[in-house]
């Protein structure tokens, strides 16, 4: 893996979270941290051997596979969260197809636990919105959560996402039922969020979108 992320040198801070892009390092450092509860992508199978490090090789993959697979038409970027102290919390992610056209981004996110309930969530999610709404000029962000995870909803409902609809999702984990949330551009910048997230080195042509 190259030692970098396409958008070479973004970076996003706040005074609660600090995002960069995955580097190989990160990327090792952030696996042996992956908790044993986050759903790993069902497209990456889980290769033989003992389970969390055989979990931890998977995300591997998937991880470096989005590297990898990188295009403005498609994208999926990992940003390894380090707190205040300096020491590493968790990945948040943001992605879009078709990005030029539909202007919607999507995001997934993980903490270690002892990181959780404690509003960093929101901090991480918030940044990466900066981004989106910001530089990359997005029209709305998109998400969905299992029903049950009041985390992910809580973190989507402080920042104004509105429900959408719910669907019902079958993975070699669970059957259950996503719930859609949606936060429009509008509804974006009438909340005030971001406004203490500084986003350098943001190269919107790589993700499809710019001047
Ligand atoms: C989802 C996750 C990233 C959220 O981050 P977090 O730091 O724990 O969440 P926050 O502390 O920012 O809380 C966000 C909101 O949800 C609420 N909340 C947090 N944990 C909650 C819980 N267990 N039950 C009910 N509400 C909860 C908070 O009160 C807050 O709402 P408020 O500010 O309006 O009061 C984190 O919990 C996590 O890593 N979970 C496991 C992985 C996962 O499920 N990822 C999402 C799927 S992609």
């Amino acid at each position: 893996m190259a030692e970098t992320w396409p958008g070479t040198g973004l970076l996003l801070r706040s005074p609660a979270v600090e995002l960069a892009p995955m580097t190989a390092e990160l990327l090792d450092a952030l696996a042996l941290l992956l908790p044993d509860d986050i759903e790993l992508d069902p497209a990456v199978p889980l290769p033989p051997g003992e389970v969390r490090a055989a979990r931890r090789e998977a995300y591997r993959t998937a991880v470096r596979r989005d590297r990898e697979g990188f295009d403005p038409d498609g994208w999926k970027l990992h940003l390894a969260v380090r707190l205040p102290t300096g020491a590493l919390a968790g990945v948040q992610t943001i992605e879009a197809e078709r990005f030029a056209a539909e202007r919607t981004v999507d995001s997934a996110s993980w903490l270690v636990p002892e990181a959780r309930g404690r509003g960093i969530g929101i901090r991480m999610r918030e940044a990466v919105l900066a981004l989106a709404f910001g530089p990359l000029a997005a029209d709305a962000a998109i998400t969905s959560a299992w029903r049950d995870n009041a985390a992910s909803l809580g973190v989507s409902r402080h920042l104004g996402y509105r429900y959408e609809r719910t669907s019902r999702l079958v993975t070699p984990e669970r059957d259950g039922e996503l719930v859609h949330l949606r936060l429009s551009r509008a509804a974006w910048l009438a909340s005030g969020s971001g406004q203490d997230v500084l986003v350098t080195g943001a190269r919107p042509e790589l993700f499809g979108t710019g001047p």
